[in-house]
């Protein structure tokens, strides 16, 4: 059986996915409803504790999710705010998780309520300050594990065998610097005078040469910053240059993500058909190219933890297996401080 980091916010969703109606979503394998109450968002056990109906197939009416069953309501603290058949006792009540909406984003805690400190959530202040214009979102379910999405984004080289005609031709042969950080791991790839690859052509033209530069930035358990610039060779790179992307890979179950991805730029911000072209391009690349490896290489697995299956190590997976040992201490240290 998996065992999840719990003590640690997850991405939930987007914002904008949030509207009036509940959205419901499995995250670490507990099924969840988010509703917007007044001013916030709340989080609850997906189960009404009565006859454990998903509260997320009821409605949602001044701040409070009534059951679609036999009509119990909740605030969004979990408490039963109306019983049409009797009498509110504190009995009715069910589970709530800590909530934050921020950075466009919304965070649920899936460990002990008192040690969920806002504060911990990564930093994603550059989506707030990119224009909506300049913003790219995907939402895509993968049927894999997170640790699978992991191991593909800390070894990019896969770009150049897996995107060859859109993000790739600029990684193999590069050799990788593999950062310990407090919090995680970073791995970064230089590449000068390349040609540049089809997804900077508008940056940098196909006649001239570049400089690759990218770094992705893990955080324990599901959390990587992937900023990337290519810059004409001979000129230095700024951060003006630099695209900056959040990848999150909230797991559903052992075998399956939630892959939320937001993309921003510092470029031609207010240019919506840029955006829909690096959208579809990248969303190709994601959906088409990404998503069926991972599921492919899960389904070779099957529920095996890789490593048990001895896998060949290349020097392309220092990244990777360093963020695996960091996130094996972390989940095992919470299970020690839980028994
Ligand atoms: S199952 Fe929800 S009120 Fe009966
Ligand atoms: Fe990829």
């Amino acid at each position: 059986m998996e065992h999840f980091l719990r003590n640690r916010w997850y991405q939930y969703g987007f914002s904008h996915e949030l509207a009036d109606t509940p959205l419901t979503r499995t995250i670490i394998d507990m099924p969840l409803v988010a509703f917007r109450t007044n001013t916030d968002v709340s989080i609850l056990l997906d189960m009404c504790p009565h006859r454990f109906a998903p509260l997320s197939t009821g409605r949602v009416d001044d701040g409070r999710i009534i059951c679609g069953y036999h009509g119990l309501a909740f605030d969004g603290a979990g408490h039963c705010a109306a019983n049409p058949h009797g009498k509110i006792t504190t009995a009715l009540r069910v589970r709530s998780f800590p909530a934050v909406e921020r950075h466009g984003a919304l965070w649920v805690w899936m460990g002990e309520a008192a040690l969920a400190d806002p504060a911990l959530i990564p930093d994603l202040s550059f989506i707030d300050e990119t224009p909506g214009t300049a913003r790219i979102h995907f939402t895509i379910a993968i049927r894999a594990s997170y640790r699978l999405v992991t191991d593909n984004l800390l070894d990019l080289s896969h770009a150049d065998y897996l995107h060859p005609d859109t993000l790739g031709g600029v990684m193999t042969g590069v050799r990788p610097t593999v950062i310990d950080t407090d919090n995680g791991v970073a791995v970064e790839w230089e590449n000068r005078n390349v040609v540049p690859p089809p997804r900077f052509r508008e940056r940098v033209p196909a006649t001239q040469r570049a400089n690759a530069w990218t770094r992705a930035e893990w955080q324990a358990p599901a959390i990587m910053l992937i900023k990337t610039a290519l810059t004409q060779s001979g000129r230095d790179r700024s951060r003006e240059d630099e695209v900056w992307a959040l990848h999150s890979m909230t797991p559903e179950s052992a075998g399956s993500t939630h892959y939320f991805v937001c993309g921003t730029r510092r470029d031609r911000m207010d240019d919506v058909e840029y955006s829909a072209r690096l959208r579809a391009m990248l969303q190709h690349a994601f959906e088409q190219e990404d998503k069926p490896m991972l599921e492919d290489q899960q389904r070779r697995i099957g529920m095996a933890d890789p490593d048990s299956l001895r896998p060949i190590l290349l020097s392309i997976d220092a990244g990777a297996a360093l963020a695996r040992r960091k996130l094996n201490r972390l989940i095992a240290q919470e299970q020690v401080a839980d028994a």
